[in-house]
């Protein structure tokens, strides 16, 4: 009886420890402190999860909503309105795993010894065309956008994507006009900024939420790698921007003007516009930062092109250049890649005056460079670092008295 009695007991103990782990474990997962990681764990989420279809602050939300946001994504009977959308929205980014390895075919070739190592390493992944995303945001293009703000950014200029979001990457919106803004980034190419860098990374993006990354090295060469996933990532998650202003992080932008210049310009114009070179030619000097050796490219000019430093495009046009862009080989200058895509489809990109992409006046002490008049009637300038942006930006909003106009638009 005694040893019945006994045995009650520990069956007792341990169901109520068992009954105790379960609600601990329930509840930590419930608290874990660094639920600001979930920006990471979305892009782990399977293809075609109801998150897409979720309003812009959803990463915000997450932390403080936590359970509600684990109900809703139990499949209890999905709700009339997800089944309306799963349609469009069973496009997710693809690209899980990075399975790339250097291509051997260029082990044999002559030409391919001769090459400085940075093109080597060009051509040795040149046909790695995508890669996992890291943090992404499905629900920044869900509903209407009227201008989608897209700046190159890499890990360790924290400062520059801070001033642009209190300067001219501010969401708002204007006379209905929805504009947005994000960040493209790759990982950290020095091996030390890595993990600090990312964590700090997965910060930002839980306050601001604007921060796409995928899984390649941001390096000069890996630009046009950032250039092709925009364009994937825009044909994917994209389907109601109108225009999209793709730019540097370090220029100076003023998107009242890129409003106003917008006014009339239809939908289906192929509008690409911005500071455009004509028969451009490589350069061959090896010391240029732009040495192309012509085992890469073996024709005299480019075709045109507009500098990256920041353009315009339609949102249709894009997409069509996504699908360019995947009939051609990767070039290694991203801005020049998009020149080839938009003569693939036999688009003329057509230049501005009120973009200065390549440098305002050649004398680099000339006054105009800080001259906000100027500033102010221009679209696009560039090179601004943060504290300069964001006096430029007081400046140019403040109560100025311009003696003329400069008329540009
Ligand atoms: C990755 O590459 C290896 C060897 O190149 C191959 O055997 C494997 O099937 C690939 N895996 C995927 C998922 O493509
Ligand atoms: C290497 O060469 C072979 C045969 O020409 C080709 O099928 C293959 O795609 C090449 N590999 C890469 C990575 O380009
Ligand atoms: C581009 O990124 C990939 C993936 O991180 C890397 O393997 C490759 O070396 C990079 N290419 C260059 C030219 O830096
Ligand atoms: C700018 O001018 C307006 C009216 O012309 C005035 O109300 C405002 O106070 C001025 N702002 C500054 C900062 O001087």
């Amino acid at each position: 009886m005694a040893i019945f009695r006994w045995k009650k007991t520990i069956y007792k103990t341990v169901c109520l420890s068992f009954l105790l782990v379960i609600t601990v474990t329930v509840l930590q997962r419930g608290m874990a402190p660094n639920q600001f990681m979930q920006g990471q764990q979305q892009k782990e989420l399977p293809p075609s999860e109801p998150l897409k279809s979720e309003k812009r602050d959803n990463t915000f939300s997450i932390s403080s909503t936590f359970w509600k946001t684990k109900k809703e994504k139990a499949p209890v009977k999905a709700p009339v309105k997800e089944e309306s959308v799963t349609a469009k929205q069973t496009k997710s980014w693809d690209v899980t795993t990075t399975n790339c390895s250097a291509n051997q075919n260029f082990s044999k070739v002559d030409w391919f010894k001769g090459l400085e190592p940075n093109f080597q390493q060009f051509l040795l992944y040149r046909h790695c065309r995508y890669f996992p995303m890291l943090i992404n945001h499905p629900e920044k293009c869900s509903g209407d956008v009227y201008l989608l703000i897209v700046v190159k950014s890499i890990i360790t200029q924290h400062d520059r994507r801070e001033a642009i979001r209190r300067t001219w990457g501010q969401e708002k919106e204007v006379e209905g006009k929805r504009i947005r803004t994000l960040f493209l980034l790759g990982t950290a190419s020095k091996e030390e900024e890595r993990a600090n860098y990312q964590k700090l990374l997965d910060y930002e993006n839980h306050i601001y939420g604007d921060i796409l990354q995928w899984d390649f090295l941001d390096s000069f060469f890996n630009l046009t790698l950032k250039e092709v996933h925009f364009l994937k990532w825009l044909d994917i998650y994209c389907d109601n921007v109108q225009f999209i202003f793709k730019g540097d992080d370090d220029v100076f932008v003023s998107p009242s003007n890129i409003l106003e210049f917008l006014e009339d310009k239809k939908e289906g114009e192929d509008l690409f516009v911005g500071d455009v070179l004509y028969k451009a030619r490589p350069i061959r000097k090896k010391e240029n930062k732009y040495y192309i050796p012509s085992a890469l490219y073996n024709k005299n000019i480019y075709p045109p092109y507009a500098g990256g430093g920041g353009f315009i495009m339609d949102g249709a046009l894009a997409k069509r250049l996504h699908k360019a862009s995947e009939t051609l080989e990767l070039y290694p200058i991203d801005d020049v890649f998009l020149g080839m895509c938009l003569e693939v489809l036999k688009v003329s990109p057509v230049g501005h005056e009120g973009f200065k992409t390549f440098g305002i006046v050649k004398n680099k002490n000339s006054k105009m460079n800080k001259e906000p008049c100027f500033y102010r009637s221009m679209l696009v300038v560039h090179k601004l670092l943060p504290p300069e942006l964001l006096q430029m930006w007081d400046l140019v909003h403040s109560n100025l008295t311009c003696s003329r106009k400069l008329n540009v638009l």
